[in-house]
Parts: structure tokens; sequence; C-alpha cells
């Protein structure tokens, strides 16, 4: 049993989805969530840069004794997850598109990936493209903008569902019958895309991590004490009060502090 926190870090709200459904699997542990928001966007970012961000965010992570690091962004699991894993003694649980189950559900097998230019330009969508994607017409789609939607907290209005209509509706008129959230910001739109493109499964792995990093804190003995109160402390690399605002926008009461 271990009752050290757990880390997660993305550049904004999107990390809150993997981090709510890791509080509901996981109630006894306490997570501290590193909204890098400051630097936020990292998709159109250099990947050195956003691995210079990653890096700086474990180390802070690290300080606070966290027992493990989530890596609650594909854009940075693109750019470091590799290096971090390479140069931190914790175990690092990071994402990537979720292609693999993707091309299992599609009946067409005519995907679709929605997700920042640094995921779908990174080694790590590579890898699992060529694993997994074979089998099936994949399509990427750098969707430039929709994590700032998401991170305004502009979940539905004309101008996000005329967004989403230019880059979805071509590849589902083509046969596209499943799309790829591959970023964690993309999960907090899955309602209106539900609306929007009715006979469409979208895949969105949130669950999935959470599942992950539970099995990986078993595999290794480290959970909490299962009686354990849990909790959540926030840190921003920006302005607490006004992510405090987006979080709650988007159903998160979290009080944020300041790096120390
Ligand atoms: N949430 C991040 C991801 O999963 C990226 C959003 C951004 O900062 O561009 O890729």
């Amino acid at each position: 049993m271990d009752s050290r926190p757990i880390g997660l870090f993305d550049s904004g709200v999107g990390g809150l989805s993997i981090l709510s459904e890791l509080r509901r699997l996981a109630p006894a542990e306490r997570c501290i969530y590193f909204a890098d928001t400051l630097w936020f966007p990292y998709g159109g970012r250099p990947a050195p840069e956003v691995r210079k961000r990653s890096f700086a965010i474990a180390r802070r992570l690290l300080e606070a004794d966290v027992k493990l690091i989530v890596v609650a962004c594909n854009t940075a699991s693109a750019a470091a997850l590799d290096e971090l894993r390479a140069a931190f003694p914790v175990p690092f649980v990071g994402v990537v598109p979720g292609l693999k189950p993707a091309v299992e559900r599609s009946r067409t097998l005519n995907v679709a990936i929605l997700a920042t230019a640094g995921t779908l330009g990174g080694e790590l969508y590579h890898r699992v493209a060529e694993e997994f994607g074979g089998r099936a017409r994949v399509r990427e789609i750098p969707a430039h903008g929709l994590a700032e939607f998401v991170e305004r907290g502009e979940l539905d209005s004309p101008a996000l569902r005329e967004r989403l209509h230019g880059w979805l509706a071509p590849a589902v008129a083509d046969g596209v019958d499943t799309v790829v959230l591959g970023c964690t910001h993309y999960n907090f739109v899955v309602p209106v895309l539900q609306e929007m493109f009715p006979g469409v499964q979208l895949v969105d792995t949130s669950e999935a991590i959470a599942r992950r990093v539970v099995h990986t804190l078993d595999e290794q003995g480290i959970a909490a004490p299962p009686d354990a109160a849990g909790g959540l402390s926030v840190i921003v690399s920006g302005s607490p009060e006004e992510f405090s605002r987006r979080a709650e926008r988007l159903g998160f009461d979290c009080t944020a502090e300041v790096p120390a």
C-alpha cells in the first residue's frame, strides 16, 4: 500500500476527462493535476518545446512525491513519453489515439482520427498506426483550434458546429463510421458530435486509460489503502482563478493552487 499521490498533467482542461474517470474508479487515491495553461496549446508547438515542458512538470510533480505520472495529453505523450520513462524512476501512463479499438469496432473499416498536428506527426502514433491501422482506411485530421473551443468552455455553438462539420462531414459521407478522439480535450465535445453525426461511433479512451492506471498501481503494489480518503489538488502554470472557472464549466470543482 502506498498513500503517495498520483500526478497527472495536460496543457489545460483536457486531462480532466481522464482525471474524472480515475477518481470514479479509484476514489481512495489522492491526485495532483498540473494544468500547463501558460503554454496552452501544445498542439502546434515543436516537439522539443513540449518535451521541455513535460520534463519541467514531471520534476515539479516528483517534488510533490507522486508515485506515478499520467501524461494526460496525446501531444505530450507523442513528444516525451519514452524520454520521461527513461529519465525518471516512477511509472508513466501515457495516451495515444485509440486506433486499435476503432479498427476493431468499425464495420466499414473506414475510420477518422481527430488529433493535434503534434500527435499525428509523432513516432508514438506512427507505431500504433503501423501496428493496428493496416486493415482499415485511416484518415488523419489535424483539428486545429478544437482544443481552444473546449478550453474556453465553448462546447456547443454555431462556430464549433461549423468547424466539426468541415472536418468530419466529408469523411462520414465517404464511409467513415468510427471517429477517434485523439486529444484529451476532444472528449468534452462528445455530446455535440453525437448529435451531429448520430450514426458514427466515437472512440474516447479516458476510461481505458484510468483502468490502465489502476492496473499499474495494483501490479506494482502501490495502490492507496482502500479506506483512504482520496482527494485532489491542482497546480496551474497560468492563472489559477481562470483555470478554476474553466474546470467548473466542465463540472469540476477544483480550487487551483499556484506552483511553488
Ligand atoms: N489535450 C492535449 C492532447 O491530448 C492537447 C491540447 C493542446 O494543448 O493542443 O493532445
